[in-house]
């Protein structure tokens, strides 16, 4: 059992401590637990969650203090459709955004809150995200009743007595507020993961004009580790949007060219689209030499400096909370090397040596499992062993390709910007835009397929910049943020690109390789922003002609690069068409530019040939 501690002798912050009781009056928990984020706070916690049976403790032989977690079978990703953003006025959430009137939303949450942490320890979580200190990183406090959020803040955030320190006694936090929604009863058995089983009876709401987060139901990810996509990205996009920077679904990964020249790219995928592979890209044969670091996975904060004319951009998270399903020893070695201790998983499945297994990590199936729901796995069995949003919690410094530079509280500056959806028919591999608004266009009408990172997503749907779940206000005004922010804060914009990695052939296999040799692409994009790789123009944008590519170490015919460059015009229009719908729910508050862009796509795509044929393009000689 932990102890009470009392709030008055760890800070003198008198609005966070009435705040802190103001909660306890509210939850009625049993005791009040300020974290210190200290080893020996971290390891008693767990101790107490093997005790209960929340967390499992893997072979210390095969994976040194790790633990699998198995979540409530209800509570295995992101819900969507139970995450609101409670500003004001209706029209300031946009109508892409689930919205609820601040009063009205306040009503509700003070009923679910009343006594729910009733039985439960309240912990109180002060973090940062950013370098501890650093003048972009911003300070939060949640309180929560799982002890599970409380490891996994450990490792995703700079958490505990350090972060208190640098909110000294009147800084300013983010106030996080989060209960796995499931008081006890005096002499009640707790589960092993307390949750509100029932999907309505979860709610993930921001305020952002208050710049608050109220989280009640669900103990899973981006729904209760508050400090990621509810601050770092809902609440940090509205601060940004307000002082003039971008909050961003986006990884960064750096580049060293053999010549010792570094270069930092960022890309924004969908949820469960290959940004932890693609921040931990390891160069393929043909690339010897080169090099590629990892800043961040998942979110990024990018700063306009005036001095340079540049973006710079900070990882605002200490930790990976990655997909576990598909990272395998050739798919991702940085992944798997990270993971080798002191990580949670959650949702994988338990080898008959203690050991997590998930589908994709060995090519042989194991003979027998433990899958994520407890049961008896073997092989053949039909159903899969790891859940398919199976996820591992790790240090981001164990990861051997971590960039020396990931906690240079300046941030890196940034070259290029890629946007990536999961798209298996008729979208090409990768192309540029023409200039920093047909970027924001490209960027803008992003469409994705669903994935297993939330609940119940539409077969395919728009993701614009892959923030669709993650704005914290009127997507049109977001786009408008971007259209002004390369155009007045920077010097020259960084170069904008589409990249599509899952295009699929007729019988349904993903024809480009993809991971490492996402390496080939990459290299064009940084050639591109050297004003040295050649393209051509598209209806869409600059493509790369075949040799624009390097080759060396991949047998990948011309003939196949055709198959994943050429482009269908019907089918080009059609989706051109099809973005109107997107841009008419906006109304007045859209930016012509946008409609402007899908107007000129239209008229390019009206007058090329039917099939855009890129071998019918003369490829120049290469140097
Ligand atoms: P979030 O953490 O949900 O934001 O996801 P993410 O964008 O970091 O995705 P991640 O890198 O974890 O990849 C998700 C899935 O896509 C995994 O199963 C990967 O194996 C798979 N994947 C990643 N990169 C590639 C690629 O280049 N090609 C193919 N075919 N699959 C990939
Ligand atoms: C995502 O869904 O984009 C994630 C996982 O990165 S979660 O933290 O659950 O949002
Ligand atoms: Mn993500």
């Amino acid at each position: 059992m932990t102890t009470t501690h009392d709030g008055a002798s760890r800070t003198k912050h008198r609005k966070l401590l009435a705040w802190v009781d103001e909660i306890a009056r509210l939850c009625n928990p049993d005791r009040i637990y300020w974290c210190d984020g200290s080893q020996e706070e971290y390891d008693r916690l767990c101790d107490e969650m093997v005790e209960k049976g929340m967390f499992i403790r893997l072979n210390p032989e095969k994976r040194p203090n790790s633990f699998l977690a198995r979540s409530h079978p209800s509570d295995v990703a992101r819900v969507e459709e139970r995450t609101f953003i409670c500003s004001e006025r209706e029209e300031d959430a946009g109508p892409t955004n689930n919205w609820m009137a601040p009063d009205k939303m306040r009503a509700i949450l003070r009923e679910r809150f009343r006594d729910c942490m009733r039985g439960r320890t309240m912990y109180v979580i002060p973090f940062s995200m950013g370098p501890l200190g650093s003048d972009i990183a911003h300070i939060g406090v949640e309180i929560t009743d799982s002890p599970y959020v409380v490891v996994n803040q450990r490792i995703m955030t700079r958490m505990g007595s350090a972060a208190l320190e640098v909110l000294g006694e009147d800084g300013e936090f983010v106030p996080c507020v989060h209960s796995v929604g499931a008081p006890l009863q005096p002499g009640e058995e707790d589960s092993p993961w307390p949750c509100a089983e029932s999907i309505e009876e979860k709610y993930i709401t921001h305020f952002p004009e208050t710049r608050e987060i109220w989280s009640y139901g669900s103990g899973y990810g981006g729904n209760a580790l508050l400090g990621k996509k509810c601050l770092a990205l809902r609440i940090a996009s509205v601060m940004a949007r307000d002082d003039g920077w971008l909050a961003e679904h986006m990884l960064i990964v750096g580049v060293e060219a053999p010549d010792g020249t570094k270069k930092y790219v960022a890309g924004a995928f969908p949820s469960a689209c290959g940004k932890t592979n693609f921040a931990m890209l390891i160069p393929p044969k043909g690339f010897e030499g080169w090099k590629v670091t990892t800043i961040g996975d998942d979110i990024a904060w990018i700063k306009p400096n005036p001095k340079d004319g540049k973006f710079y951009a900070i990882n605002p998270e200490y930790g990976f909370f990655g997909v576990a399903p598909g990272t395998n020893a050739t798919s991702n070695p940085n992944a798997l090397a990270t993971l080798r201790a002191n990580c949670i998983f959650t949702n994988c499945a338990l080898t008959d040596d203690g050991d997590v297994w998930w589908e994709g990590l060995t090519e042989e199936l194991p003979e027998h499992l433990i899958d994520w729901k407890g049961e008896d796995w073997t092989p053949g069995c039909g159903r899969p062993a790891a859940h398919p949003n199976a996820r591992f919690t790790a240090p981001a410094s164990q990861c051997p390709s971590i960039d020396p530079d990931w906690e240079n509280p300046k941030g890196v500056p940034i070259s290029a910007f890629l946007f990536g959806g999961r798209v298996s028919k008729n979208f090409p591999l990768v192309f540029q835009s023409y200039n920093w608004e047909h970027g924001v266009y490209m960027a803008a009408t992003m469409g994705s397929e669903a994935t297993a990172a939330a609940i119940g997503q539409a077969a395919i749907r728009r993701d614009p910049m892959a923030m669709l779940p993650f704005c914290g206000y009127n997507m049109a005004d977001y786009w408008r943020h971007w259209l002004r922010i390369g155009r007045r804060n920077v010097a020259t914009p960084p170069p904008i690109f589409r990249v599509n990695w899952f295009r699929k052939d007729q019988h349904g296999r993903f024809i480009w390789p993809g991971f490492g040799e996402n390496m080939r692409v990459l290299k064009w994009v940084l050639d591109r922003c050297d004003g040295c790789g050649s393209a051509v123009e598209s209806p869409l944008g600059w493509v790369p002609f075949y040799n624009s590519l390097i080759w060396e170490g991949l047998d990948f015919p011309r003939e196949r690069y055709f198959q994943i460059m050429n482009i269908d015009r019907e089918v080009a229009r059609k989706e051109t068409n099809d973005q109107e719908e997107l841009f008419t729910r906006f109304g007045d508050r859209l930016p012509r530019e946008l409609e402007i862009e899908r107007e000129l796509q239209l008229s390019r795509l009206f007058h090329s040939p039917k099939l855009w044929d890129l071998s019918a393009a003369v490829e120049p000689t290469r140097k």
